[in-house]
């Protein structure tokens, strides 16, 4: 683990991984944002991106799941190619994303909400009142709310419901964008403490996360990226040692 803290090389991703991404370019219109980056996710890995803002993490996210129009090189997922592949099959293959901008669905409760995450997932529909049990005993404060209109919940709330219907589809792997975002600090440590939870069952993790110190404490390794490149790799451990990296590359 201590060799990787000087090393700017990124290492070549392992056949074994679940996600490879090999020199991934993206563009919105006639912008070229991702400038070809590659790493890589190991089974059961909790990984960050951190950059300053516009560095290209959500981007990276986004042509992840396929949700760009204009994408270029290799997404492996399981050994697949999933470059061509639409956001829905993406899901279906196990890849989930919460957004930063949750979209939580207004007029429908807590629990419809989570329905919804269970419906969508493949085999999700003969089981729905399992997995909603199920999720409700891992998110005390959802259970208490189950009947409640969503959209009345608090921020974290929210938060945690887009997260809650996420993993009510069961995925390999879940992609966080900041999911800390305007949360109150309360709910942030409960929030890490479910990654943590996650990471102990074997969910593999993809994390963008504006506090370092919370996305470190439970990563395995970070990658660091600017201006749509990925610039430096490290063991989480190092990383948060390294004070010259952190402020070239982690204050916003
Ligand atoms: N819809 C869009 N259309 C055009 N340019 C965009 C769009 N979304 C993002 N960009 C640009 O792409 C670059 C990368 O943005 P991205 O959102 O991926 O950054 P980020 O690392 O997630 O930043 P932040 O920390 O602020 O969330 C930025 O220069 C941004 O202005
Ligand atoms: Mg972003």
């Amino acid at each position: 683990m201590t060799s990787m803290t000087q090393t700017t090389i990124v290492s070549p991703a392992a056949p074994s991984a679940l996600l490879s991404v090999e020199k991934l370019h993206a563009w919105y219109d006639r912008s070229h944002i991702l400038q070809g980056i590659d790493f890589h996710v190991m089974p059961g890995e909790v990984i960050s991106l951190i950059g300053r803002n516009g560095a290209g993490k959500t981007t990276s996210m986004k042509s992840i799941m396929g949700l760009l129009k204009r994408t270029a090189g290799q997404v492996r997922f399981n050994g697949i190619d999933i470059l061509a592949t639409p956001a829905h099959q993406r899901f279906h293959q196990g890849l989930a994303f919460v957004f930063e901008e949750r979209r939580i669905v207004a007029g429908l409760t807590v629990m419809e909400n989570i329905e919804l995450g269970v419906i969508a997932s493949p085999d999700g529909r003969k089981r729905t009142r399992e997995i909603v049990e199920e999720i409700a005993e891992t998110f005390p404060r959802l259970k208490e709310r189950l009947k409640q209109d969503a959209t009345t919940m608090s921020g974290g709330e929210q938060q945690m419901l887009a997260i809650a219907r996420a993993m009510a589809a069961k995925p390999t792997m879940i992609m966080l964008d900041e999911p800390s975002e305007g949360i109150m600090p309360k709910l942030v440590d409960e929030m890490f403490e479910y990654f943590m939870l996650l990471k102990n069952k074997g969910v593999t993790i993809l994390l963008v996360e504006q506090s370092v110190e919370h996305a470190l404490a439970i990563s395995d390794r970070a990658y660091i990226m600017d201006q749509g490149q990925i610039v430096h790799e490290a063991a989480a451990l190092d990383l948060l040692d390294d004070a010259e990296i952190q402020e070239r590359y982690c204050s916003v």
